[in-house]
C-alpha cells in the first residue's frame, strides 16, 4: 500500500523521537518515498544524519534555507505529499497546528497540506490529560486530522500513564490502513446515531444513555476512506464532523422521516442510533403540573421500527444494524438479525465494562447472515469503526 507513495516523516522534540528511526526504516521498507522534517528541539534528540542515512533523503529543518528551498520548498512538500505523519507529536506542536501557528517548516508543512495529517502524540500523562490538550486534539479531530493514541506505561519522566507513543509498527500499521483505504469512493454510507428524546411536555422527554460516540467514528472512518457519508444524529454533545452530511433529528418520527428520505442513496446503512421504540401518546402543549397526584401515568406508543422498515426494501443495499443488549447476547442478536432482514449486526452486552452507551470504548461482536460470529476484545470506538466497515464493505456487491 505504501509502494510509490510519499510520506513527510514530522520528528519534533520529545525522547520518543528515537523511535521515529525505527518508524522511518518500516516506511522505507514498504516502497515509501520519505522526507523527514525536524523541528529545532527534535534536533537535540537525535541528529538529522540518522534519517538522511536511513532516508536516502536531505533532512529538512529550516523554514527558509536557501539551499533546501531550492531543492525542495516547504510548499512543494506539503504538495507532494499523500501523508503528513507526526511521530512522535508534542503537546506544543498539536497546539500549534490547533491554533492556526505556522511558524516553523513542520507547522507550515502541515497547514499548507492537502495530504491526510496523522498525529502521534506522545508526552507526559499529566500534559495529555490536561484539557487545554485535549480541546486541542479533539479540535483537530473534528477537522479531520488523524490521532494514534498514545499507550500506558512507565514514561521517561519517570511517571506511569498514558502517554508514550505506541511501538513504531503500530504507527506503521496506522499510516498504512490510512493511505490504503480508499476502499469506500464512489459508495454512499448512510449512518444513524445517538439517542433520540420523545416529548412529554415543553420540558420533559423520554431518552437513553446514547452518547452518539460509535456513529459518529463509524461516520467519520467512512468518511476517511473516500466514502460520501450522511450522518442522521440524535442529540448529542458532538461537533458535526468535517465533510460528512449532517443531519439533527430530535425524535425517532424525525429520525424515520430523514432516513427514508435519503435511504435511496445509500449503498450501505449503518443504524448505530439507539431509537427510543415508544413515545408519549399525548405531549402535553404546557408543562405538566404534579398538582396534588402522588403517582403518574404516561401512556406509550409504538414508534416506527426504522431498521424493520429498511429491511423490507433494502434491495441490494448492505444494512448494519446494533444490538445493545443486557442479556441473552447472541440469542437477542440473532433475532433480530433476522427479523429485520440484515446483512450484519453488532451486538454489544451493554452491561458489561468497557462497552456501551456512553465510554470511549466497546466490546462487540459481529453476527452475519450467514451464520459467522466474530468476537472482538476491548478496543476503541474508532478501532471498531474501521473492522465494522472492513466485514461491511466485504459485504459490498462488487463494482
Ligand atoms: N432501531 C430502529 N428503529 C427503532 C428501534 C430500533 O431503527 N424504532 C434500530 C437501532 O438503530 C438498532 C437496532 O434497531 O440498529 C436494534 O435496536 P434495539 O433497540 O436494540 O432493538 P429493538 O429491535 O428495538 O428490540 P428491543 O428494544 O426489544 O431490544
Amino acid at each position: 500500500m505504501l509502494q510509490g507513495q510519499c510520506v513527510i516523516l514530522g520528528v519534533t522534540g520529545g525522547i520518543a523521537a528515537y523511535k521515529a528511526a525505527e518508524l522511518l526504516r518500516l516506511l522505507i521498507k514498504a516502497g515509501a518515498e520519505v522526507h523527514v522534517v525536524m523541528t529545532r528541539s527534535a534536533q537535540e534528540f537525535i541528529a538529522p544524519l540518522t534519517f538522511q542515512t536511513l532516508s536516502g533523503n536531505p533532512v529538512h529543518t529550516e523554514l527558509f534555507s536557501l539551499i533546501q528551498e531550492q531543492e525542495i520548498g516547504h510548499i512543494s512538500l506539503a504538495d507532494r505529499a499523500d501523508l503528513v505523519l507526526i511521530a512522535p507529536a508534542t503537546a506544543n506542536l498539536i497546539g500549534k497546528v490547533a491554533n492556526g501557528i505556522a511558524d516553523d517548516l513542520l507547522t507550515t508543512t502541515i497547514m499548507a497540506t492537502r495530504a491526510k495529517v496523522l498525529f502521534a502524540p506522545a508526552m507526559n500523562s499529566n500534559m495529555w490529560e490536561n484539557p487545554v490538550y485535549q480541546e486541542n486534539q479533539a479540535k483537530l479531530e473534528d477537522l479531520g486530522y488523524h490521532f494514534i493514541e498514545p499507550v500506558y506505561g512507565e514514561l521517561a519522566c519517570g511517571w506511569q500513564g498514558q502517554g508514550k507513543l505506541p511501538d513504531p509498527q503500530e504507527v506503521f500499521n496506522s499510516a498504512q490502513s490510512l493511505l490504503g483505504s480508499n476502499d469506500l469512493a464512489g459508495k454512499t454510507v448512510l449512518v444513524t446515531a445517538g439517542p433520540t428524546r420523545e416529548e412529554i411536555d415543553p420540558v420533559r422527554f423520554l431518552s437513553n444513555y446514547s452518547s452518539g460516540k460509535m456513529g459518529y467514528a463509524i461516520a467519520c472512518a467512512a468518511r476517511n476512506r473516500g466514502a460520501r457519508v450522511i450522518l442522521i444524529s440524535g442529540p448529542v454533545n458532538l461537533c458535526e464532523p468535517k465533510g460528512v452530511e449532517t443531519i439533527q433529528v430530535i425524535s425517532a418520527r424525525e429520525m424515520y422521516e430523514a432516513v427514508m428520505g435519503v435511504a435511496e442513496q445509500a449503498d450501505l446503512i449503518i443504524k448505530a442510533a439507539a431509537v427510543a421504540d415508544f413515545r408519549p401518546v399525548v405531549r402535553g402543549d404546557q408543562k405538566l403540573k404534579k398538582a396534588s397526584a402522588v403517582t403518574m401515568t404516561v401512556d406509550l406508543q409504538r414508534n416506527p421500527d426504522i431498521l424493520a422498515e429498511l429491511g423490507q426494501k433494502k434491495g441490494s443495499r448492505i444494512l448494519v444494524g446494533f444490538a445493545a443488549e443486557t442479556e441473552e447476547l447472541l440469542k437477542h442478536a440473532r433475532e433480530k438479525l433476522a427479523n429485520k432482514n440484515l446483512d450484519m449486526i453488532v451486538a454489544n452486552d451493554v452491561t458489561q465494562e468497557g462497552a456501551g452507551f456512553d465510554g470511549d470504548t466497546n466490546i462487540v461482536r459481529f453476527l452475519t447472515a450467514d451464520g459467522n460470529v466474530e468476537e472482538l476484545p476491548q478496543m476503541t470506538k474508532e478501532e471498531v469503526a474501521e473492522i465494522l466497515l472492513d466485514r461491511a464493505t466485504a459485504l459490498l456487491p462488487e463494482g
